[in-house]
């Protein structure tokens, strides 16, 4: 079983994130994190999970003082889970000792996180992710949260969670279109820091596409290492660094929100991406053989280099107004000046956001 650990550098709030194939459930169930005698586990699980996630019950043994099943999907990341999970910590008696261990996709992970935020002011969570997204940004970072019906993440908390276990072999069953919208953020890692990981990327599509579980293991590990060491710098986004993980996004979310999520994240990213990258070679440093390079990977993973659904810029723009990184009223981006090496916080006229959109129709 090969394993490799990245660590999270937060003082007190520090812990490792241990990546590798088939590492579930020994790996996790015999870490040191749970070596207290009178340790307690309670298990949250996306319920498309549950065999994986039963072979974790069995193997905690008696240290498992219950689980609970959620369906994945945006639609649970709302305020209404939380009672059913607060009830089932009551009844199974959870104390400020005891360890959450979520199972499953980012959904799952911010909701389960932001319960654990606040049951007993704070009780320990462990992540699981077992969805390409999860497993390169959501598990990371301690952000955690639910939606409201006027915006996704409007309630939330920071919370560092004591260990993150990441096996690449999990995404096996995870559906095409959701493991090529994780390989948008990951195509993103290598644009803003890591020219070596992006032509890995470029050299290794089939295996990648193929869910070689060796590969994406070395893939995961790099990407969870850039955003270690940015979140160890600027945990809680005061610092500006954080927000180079936002390439792609403004323009990204802007076309998620106006879709109404027709769209998943990554999908919306890529789109982010190809615009971003447009203005990149418009108003930075960019070269045009590096452009053609971004456009060609997004392509390569099967993800849009245009939209295909009809949607007027002006919708676009109106939601990259509404989002909350264009506080000031000037509209931002992270820009490239070449792969690996970003700027960010770069106001961008609303003329060459109109034709940066342009290029995507
Ligand atoms: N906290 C953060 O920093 C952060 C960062 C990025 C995204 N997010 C959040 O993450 C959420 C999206 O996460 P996601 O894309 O993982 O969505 P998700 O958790 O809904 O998972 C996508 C789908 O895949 C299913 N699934 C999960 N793992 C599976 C597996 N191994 N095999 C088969 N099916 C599986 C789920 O049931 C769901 O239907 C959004 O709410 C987004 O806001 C948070
Ligand atoms: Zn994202």
């Amino acid at each position: 079983m090969q394993k490799h650990t990245v660590h999270v550098r937060l003082g007190a709030r520090s812990h490792p994130i241990v990546i590798g194939k088939s590492l579930l459930p020994k790996a996790l169930t015999s870490s040191s994190t749970f070596s207290g005698l009178k340790t307690r586990v309670f298990v949250i699980a996306d319920s498309h999970l549950r065999p994986i996630a039963q072979r974790i019950i069995r193997s905690f043994g008696t240290k498992c003082a219950g689980s609970f099943f959620l369906s994945g999907g945006e639609a649970t990341k709302d305020m209404s889970t939380l009672p059913k999970l607060y009830a089932a910590a009551c009844q199974a008696r959870l104390d400020r000792k005891s360890f959450i261990v979520a199972i499953g996709g980012g959904v799952i992970g911010d909701v389960t996180g932001f319960f654990a935020a606040t049951y007993l002011r704070g009780i320990r969570i462990v992540h699981v992710p077992t969805t390409l997204v999860a497993q390169v940004d959501s598990a990371i970072g301690g952000k955690t949260g639910v939606n409201l019906p006027k915006g996704k993440n409007l309630v939330g908390a920071f919370h560092q969670p004591a260990l993150v276990m990441v096996d690449s072999t999990t995404l096996k069953t995870l559906p095409d279109r959701q493991f090529r919208s994780g390989l948008a953020e990951v195509i993103k890692y290598g644009i803003i820091d890591d020219s070596i990981l992006f032509r890995r990327l470029e050299s290794r599509t089939k295996q990648i596409l193929n869910r070689d579980p060796k590969e994406l293991s070395w893939i995961i590990q790099r990407c969870c290492e850039i955003k270690a060491r940015v979140v160890s710098q600027d945990e809680f986004e005061t610092k500006g660094l954080r927000a180079i993980l936002n390439f792609g996004h403004t323009i990204g979310h802007g076309i998620e929100n106006a879709a109404q999520y027709k769209l998943l994240h990554g999908e919306a990213i890529a789109l982010g991406m190809v615009g971003a990258t447009y203005l990149s070679q418009k108003l930075g440093d960019l070269t045009s053989i590096a452009a053609q390079r971004i456009n060609n990977l997004i392509g390569s993973f099967g993800l849009p280099v245009r939209l295909k659904i009809k949607l007027p810029t002006s919708k676009i723009v109106a939601a990259m107004r509404l989002d909350k990184k264009a506080g000031d009223g000037q509209i931002r981006f992270v820009l490239a000046d070449d792969i690996g090496n970003v700027r960010t916080g770069i106001p961008v006229s609303e003329v060459f956001i109109s034709e940066a959109l342009a290029t995507l129709c």
